[in-house]
């Protein structure tokens, strides 16, 4: 698998790991709620922590014909990183809340008027990165090919990356930047060509590229997948902080995305586990091809209005420690909802916010609370705790898909003495629901968009 040179694996490490999955394995499922689910997760702090070496490659992802090592962008398998320790979590929070802005703001629920201040307010931020925070793939492009490492991104159209000469101005990237005419397989496209007014609602960091259209040129997935006449976006104006990676690669269903463009090789169908650690590692694969695991089940995937590049799901109730929440059907309905692989936080209706952190805040009652962190308000100091139990948090799904969340996916964990309930609320009601990537951790979750269906298939990554 490429890029597993840069990981050095740590026997002790997996071993420990393998040995706090077992102790997981064997408190699983104690207890059960009314409706017959898992009412509690008893898991040891550490599983929670981020370790400080990356876990070696799983053999799943080395086995797919066009699969990709899905790694996490601040973890030690990074490429891009220097010290996971300097990590800043307010920052992450921060910036996590500006992509919701930036989705909410193309929704048609939200005020022209807001529409265009946010659309204003991100211009004149320079510097602002409504990219991803979290994920990063790495491809090959050109020819011969050069290694870039991307972020990958359900929620954007284009695949770009940054472009010499930078005539205007490049970011620091970690990779060389990519020379189109050092590629005997690039080729410009004239941007009064359809292609280039095809580039379809992409987040706002787009304002600061200058982008010269491509075409005919080789995208490598692995040695043996090779896409040819790949069209992607070559910045040469480029500013933001994309955390060093070379760019990003637009996953949504629009006309331009890799999803749409390499259709016939893979019918519109992809699938991706995101890792539970940032020492650990998931894929992103392509096509049908060994891809799934063998149980996912599916729920349908809808067009969200004005903003059809986002994958719309809806959200029909949840579940906490087994027991329903009393939440009226219309509360989700309203504002609807999405998926996006690149918001970290699920953003909720204040309603349902409020009733889940309410259930459980009280199955929590004997953990002592920590500050807020930003948008987080329900926080445990768990640095004197060697286990914790937690109550499950499941999510309905329409066509009866419930999905009992991994224990990592409940927490966005600052540090030991800082564990945050992963959920925030929106500011109304009416405002588009977001599930974010925490949530999606471990899980297969396969976009089947030629068949307009979602599905969620339990430990993808292993
Ligand atoms: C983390 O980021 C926030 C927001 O950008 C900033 O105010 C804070 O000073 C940073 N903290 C550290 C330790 O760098
Ligand atoms: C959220 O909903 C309120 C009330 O309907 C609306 O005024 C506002 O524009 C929405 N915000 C966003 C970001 O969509
Ligand atoms: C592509 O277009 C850019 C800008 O218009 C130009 O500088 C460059 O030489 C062109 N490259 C090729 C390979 O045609
Ligand atoms: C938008 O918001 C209103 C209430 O402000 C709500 O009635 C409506 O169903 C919402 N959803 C859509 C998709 O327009
Ligand atoms: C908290 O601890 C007390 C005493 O050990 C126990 O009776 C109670 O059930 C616990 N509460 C919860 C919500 O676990």
């Amino acid at each position: 698998m490429e890029g597993s040179f840069l990981c050095v694996i740590n026997r002790a490490r997996l071993f420990l790991s393998l040995h706090i999955l077992m102790i997981c394995f064997m408190h699983e499922g104690y207890s059960y709620g009314v409706e017959g689910k898992i009412a509690s997760h008893t898991v040891s702090v550490s599983s929670l922590l981020p370790s400080p070496s990356c876990s070696p490659s799983t053999s799943k992802a080395s086995t797919r014909k066009s699969t990709l090592e899905v790694i996490h962008k601040h973890g030690p398998c990074s490429p891009l990183v220097q010290d996971p320790n300097l990590i800043n979590h307010t920052k992450i929070l921060l910036q996590d809340e500006l992509r919701v802005k930036w989705i909410q703001s193309q929704s048609s629920n939200s005020s022209d008027g807001l529409k265009a201040s946010a659309a204003v307010r991100l211009r004149a931020k320079a510097g602002v990165n409504v990219g991803t925070n979290n994920y990063v793939v790495t491809i090959g492009l050109g020819t011969p090919k050069k290694h870039l490492t991307l972020e990958f991104d359900t929620g954007s159209s284009l695949t770009w990356t940054q472009c010499k000469p930078c005539v205007g101005s490049c970011y620091t990237q970690s990779e060389p930047i990519f020379n189109p005419s050092q590629s005997s397989s690039y080729a410009n496209i004239s941007c009064t060509s359809t292609s280039c007014s095809q580039l379809g609602n992409n987040p706002p960091h787009l304002i600061y590229l200058k982008l010269t259209m491509s075409y005919k040129n080789k995208l490598t997935i692995t040695p043996m997948e090779v896409i040819d006449n790949f069209k992607f976006g070559c910045g040469e104006k480029n500013q933001g902080l994309f955390g060093r990676t070379a760019g990003l690669i637009g996953l949504s269903d629009d006309k331009i995305s890799i999803v749409e463009q390499t259709a016939a090789n893979y019918g519109k169908y992809f699938s991706y586990c995101l890792p539970p650690s940032t020492s650990s590692r998931g894929h992103l694969t392509f096509g049908k091809d060994g891809g799934a695991v063998s149980s996912v089940s599916f729920t349908p995937l809808s067009k969200v209005p004005q903003s059809s590049q986002f994958y719309g799901i809806s959200i029909l109730g949840i579940i906490v420690g087994g027991k329903r929440l009393s939440i009226p059907s219309t509360v989700f309905s309203s504002g609807g909802a999405i998926i996006d692989s690149g918001t970290d936080i699920t953003r909720l209706p204040p309603t349902a916010y409020s009733a889940l952190r309410t259930a459980f805040r009280n199955a929590m009652a004997n953990y002592t609370m920590a500050p807020a962190l930003t948008i987080l308000d329900t926080c445990y100091d768990f640095s004197k705790e060697n286990t914790i139990t937690v109550p499950s948090i499941t999510f309905s799904f329409a066509r009866g898909v419930d999905v009992d969340l991994d224990p990592i996916g409940i927490f966005f964990v600052g540090k030991a003495s800082q564990v945050c309930l992963a959920f925030a609320p929106n500011r109304a009601d009416s405002n588009l629901s977001i599930y974010g990537n925490t949530q999606q951790k471990t899980f297969e979750v396969v976009y089947d968009v030629a068949g307009g269906r979602l599905g969620f298939g339990s430990n993808g990554c292993s």
